[in-house]
């Protein structure tokens, strides 16, 4: 156990962290110049297909055909943490929906300077990248995807060996999740933000993660699914599996998505007594 000053010392760092553009001291980041205003060249605004070669599937956007409520009120108030899921299968245009909500883009601004998305991002920098393990997804095989925004389009990566064991691994052994339909997971691509604000960016991002995690919640609460936002994650176990190097690409949140079992209510009452319960 480290001892009481040590403890402090690691609080007092997480705190510093959190607060604006003052990570560092005023001396260091007075001198910081990033790349941008340095003017090297931007980052692609999003990741390359990771299989070049391959066919990406197109996701429908009929979205006008899903049936949701349409009033900001009845989404927030339904809106919460699912953990119990039925395995009843979810469609592929209800799946286009949650990828679209989370991080779809609805406009490009500049000649390549910036994506705007269904969510906001500090200097329109958007970080991240979307991966799925697919369990049942109509009209999709099985296995690990990567979403491809600019075109509303998935690429295959390949099946997962166990999928149970394979989720439940990257999830820090939340055995739940592996009865999701879909688990949803989103890496940053640190330097897409790095090259605006630099030694300060990675605090934009993380708070940035918390929008994209609220748009999916609230696309579920629309079409009845459950999900739950996760930070409990194995960093390296879902580095590897999304073969992301860990360094310039890393894995920051997840989210299983199910449709919701009947017992989820009561469910969810026993979980909340068992955290509290075993002091988690
Ligand atoms: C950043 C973040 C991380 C979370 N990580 C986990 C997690 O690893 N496992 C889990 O079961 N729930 C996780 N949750 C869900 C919270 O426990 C949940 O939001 C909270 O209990 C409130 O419940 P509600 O979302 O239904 O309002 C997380 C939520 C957030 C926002």
């Amino acid at each position: 156990m480290l001892d009481p000053e040590e403890q402090k010392a690691y609080t007092q760092n997480g705190r510093q962290f959190m607060k604006a553009w003052r990570y560092y001291s005023d001396e260091v980041y007075k001198a910081y110049e990033s790349d941008q205003n340095l003017k090297r060249p931007q980052p692609p605004l999003v990741k390359a297909p990771m299989r070049p070669g391959q066919a990406p599937i197109d996701l429908p956007r009929d979205f006008e055909s899903l049936s949701m409520p349409k009033d900001a009120y009845t989404l927030m108030r339904q809106r919460k943490s699912s953990r119990y899921y039925s395995q009843g299968g979810i469609s592929l245009l209800n799946l286009s929906f949650l990828l679209w909500a989370s991080q779809g883009i609805r406009d490009i601004r500049g000649k390549s300077y910036a994506t705007l998305r269904t969510v906001p991002s500090g200097g329109g920098r958007h970080a991240f990248e979307t991966y799925l393990v697919v369990n049942r997804v109509e009209g999709l095989e099985a296995g690990l995807y990567h979403y491809l925004p600019m075109g509303h389009q998935l690429e295959f990566l390949g099946p997962v060996e166990e999928p149970k064991g394979t989720i439940s691994a990257s999830l820090s052994g939340q055995s739940w999740a592996a009865k999701a339909d879909v688990i949803f997971y989103w890496s940053c691509v640190a330097y897409r933000a790095e090259w605006r604000y630099g030694i300060s960016a990675h605090r934009v991002v993380l708070i940035d993660a918390g929008h994209v995690a609220q748009n999916l919640y609230l696309a579920c609460a629309a079409l009845g699914l459950g999900t739950c936002a996760i930070a409990a994650y194995d960093q390296e176990f879902c580095d590897k599996l999304f073969e992301l190097d860990g360094q310039e690409e890393f894995m920051v949140y997840a989210a299983p998505v199910g449709t919701i079992s009947a017992a989820d209510q009561a469910e969810e009452k026993a979980f909340y007594k068992f955290v509290e319960d075993q002091g988690l």
